[in-house]
């Protein structure tokens, strides 16, 4: 294809702002996907996808447009929206020449908004501003476009206004894609390089990597060679998806396409990998390569032990999709066998420990989520802390964490109580801006561990579900950490040991202490639950004895009815754990460990 004649382009948008509805009506209009065909979210293939609404990987598809008699080749880059995936959305970003800024018209810009925005122009993109859902009643073009105009510095006049539902407005939306984002300058004659923006299992075809070419050709028969992993791989077939995969015998400067090859897992085809020819490679990759790194740890294990393998077999099903994911046998006290993984953030975790549990149907008890501590014992040994279990004993002269810095959008009315919210979880509070009369930006350093724990839920409540929140890595800092261990009947458990601040030590224990007293059950002896700093004992509970007389209840001699209330209390033992001397039934665990 003439590079002139190629638009590539992505939408990129906060989540729920309609982004995946307006990619359909694309593919619809541009005749490529016929309507029978046309069913909701065609480009979200994933069920998880399809039911939690949000969109994990992303995909690129050729669409045709006619503009002024000419037929244009339009790459479009499907971007995933959520924080957790900043680095596959900046590797869409950078395989394009333009982004399509898309705002739901009764929203008006969010955290995400703006922090793909920004990743947009820090790739040079030529930005398209578009409100969506003007077919709603609550829409309030007129306001948005003034927001966004002032954003990006525009007239409001040029933000362009559609309906992903109705399609109204989206042939227009096309017709400026072709005017206004430029068209591809690779050379042509130059050794092939290409960039990897994204990399996907399938069970029937092995990996298919998303390429978007830079300069040269790519032959469907010449071997390939990742210059940032050092791998070389056979080509099975390479190709453009429109709407379906389609093999092609080349793919030149400009084009984005898919390859597929014999590599086993993403991890052989990553994600801001370049690509080049093995017969005559490129001196230099593309710029941007790096590899995943988890922020939050979490342990993960079967409810029953017995399907540790499964877990096993699963986890490495999921890693074959998802070079991101990394996971290491653990075993606890408390829990048995299990897996510490690592991932790249709160969502992340959710959705793997969702398909896990889905897909794979296991059961499964998740600790709380920790992130990696750097501690530096006093003899000056350096730990790094993914697990409260790796905690050194005795004195530590330093402890330090993950910061981030954190953009949060909302409306001027909440203000102060987000402004606590962020104090309690340890946040330094930096500028604020308005962005419109009655909508604010405020921005906060702080700890990535508070962040984790509830603090996007605890917004979302403080506000009315109205703040949006994005953050990103921002260093570290040195705090004033411990550790606090909950003992039963003296005995530690690991499963509910947790790293916390100082000031948030003494809350952390009472909660737990209370919770567990609740959730175990009385026994023929009194049982402490104490919560502790090293030795130091800072809440304690007690569950007092009884007597579980159960045959009490059988007057008279009948042997049959002994028998059964028998049975039914060994059934019982069967779901719980012996913590020393103490049954802890399962559930326990599960309601113990909850942030709820
Ligand atoms: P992710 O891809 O997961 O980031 O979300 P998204 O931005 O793609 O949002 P999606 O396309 O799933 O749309 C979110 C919701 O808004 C869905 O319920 C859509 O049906 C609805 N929606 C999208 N566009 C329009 C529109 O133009 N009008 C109306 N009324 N609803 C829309």
């Amino acid at each position: 294809t003439d590079q002139s004649l190629i638009r590539n382009f992505c939408i990129i948008a906060h989540i729920d702002h309609g982004k995946s509805t307006v990619a359909d009506r694309i593919l619809q209009l541009s005749g490529i996907v016929p309507e029978r065909e046309m069913h909701d979210r065609f480009l979200d293939r994933m069920d998880i996808e399809q039911e939690r609404g949000i969109t994990i990987k992303s995909q690129a598809v050729r669409v045709p447009w006619t503009f002024d008699g000419t037929e244009y080749t339009l790459g479009m880059i499907d971007t995933p929206g959520h924080v957790d995936f900043t680095y596959e959305v900046s590797r869409a970003l950078a395989a394009c020449e333009g982004a399509v800024l898309l705002v739901d018209a009764t929203q008006g810009i969010e955290a995400q908004t703006l922090s793909n925005l920004y990743m947009a122009i820090d790739h040079d993109l030529a930005i398209i501003p578009v409100l969506n859902k003007i077919d709603l009643p609550s829409a309030e073009p007129e306001k948005h476009a003034e927001e966004i105009a002032g954003l990006i510095g525009c007239e409001p006049s040029e933000v362009l206004r559609v309906s992903g539902k109705t399609g109204e407005g989206v042939a227009d939306l096309l017709d400026q894609i072709v005017m206004d984002v430029p068209a591809p300058h690779g050379d042509p004659e130059a050794p092939a390089r290409a960039l990897i923006f994204d990399s996907v299992y399938d069970s029937y075809r092995g990996i298919v990597t998303y390429i978007r070419m830079e300069d040269g050709e790519l032959h469907s028969r010449e071997k390939v060679h990742m210059m940032g992993i050092g791998m070389t791989h056979e080509p099975i077939e390479i190709g453009v998806i429109s709407p379906d995969m389609t093999p092609t015998k080349a793919l030149g400067a400009g084009e984005v396409g898919y390859i597929i090859t014999g590599a086993k897992d993403v991890s052989q085809s990553k994600v801001g990998d370049t690509l080049t020819s093995a017969v005559r490679p490129a001196s230099d990759p593309l710029p941007g390569y790096r590899d995943p790194k988890p922020m939050v740890y979490s342990g993960l294990f079967p409810v029953d032990n017995a399907q540790f393998p499964e877990l096993r077999e699963a986890l490495d099903k999921l890693k074959l999709n998802d070079a991101a994911l990394v996971y290491t046998p653990e075993t606890s006290v408390a829990l048995g066998f299990g897996f510490r993984c690592g991932f790249l953030g709160l969502l992340h975790m959710e959705i793997v420990s969702e398909r896990l549990s889905r897909e794979f149907g296991l059961d499964l008890i998740q600790t709380a989520p920790n992130v990696t501590y750097e501690v530096t014992g006093e003899d000056g040994t350096v730990h790094h802390v993914t697990n409260p279990s790796e905690f050194p004993e005795g004195k530590i002269k330093r402890i330090v964490e993950p910061m981030v810095a954190a953009d949060i959008i909302l409306p001027k009315e909440f203000i102060g109580a987000v402004m606590d919210l962020c104090q309690e979880n340890r946040g330094q509070m930096g500028t604020m801006e308005y962005i419109s009369t009655d909508r604010v930006e405020m921005h906060y350093r702080m700890p990535l561990a508070e962040i984790v724990f509830d603090f996007f839920d605890q917004l979302k409540s403080r506000t009315k579900g109205y703040a949006s929140l994005d953050y990103h890595e921002d260093g570290e800092q040195s705090a004033d950490l411990v550790k606090v261990d909950i003992l039963i009947q003296g005995d530690r458990v690991d499963a509910f040991s947790a790293i916390v601040h100082r000031d948030k030590a003494y809350s952390y224990g009472v909660m737990m202490t209370k919770k567990l007293r609740e959730l175990i059950p009385r026994q023929q002896f009194e049982i402490p639950i104490q919560a502790a700093i090293g030795s130091r004992i800072i809440a304690r509970e007690t569950i007092r004895a009884l007597r579980k007389d159960v045959l009490a209840k059988c007057y008279g001699g009948d042997i049959t009815r002994k028998r059964k209330l028998l049975e039914k209390q060994k059934a019982g033992k069967k779901r719980m754990k012996m913590l020393g001397h103490v049954e802890v039934p399962q559930e326990a665990f599960i309601a113990a460990l909850s942030t709820d």
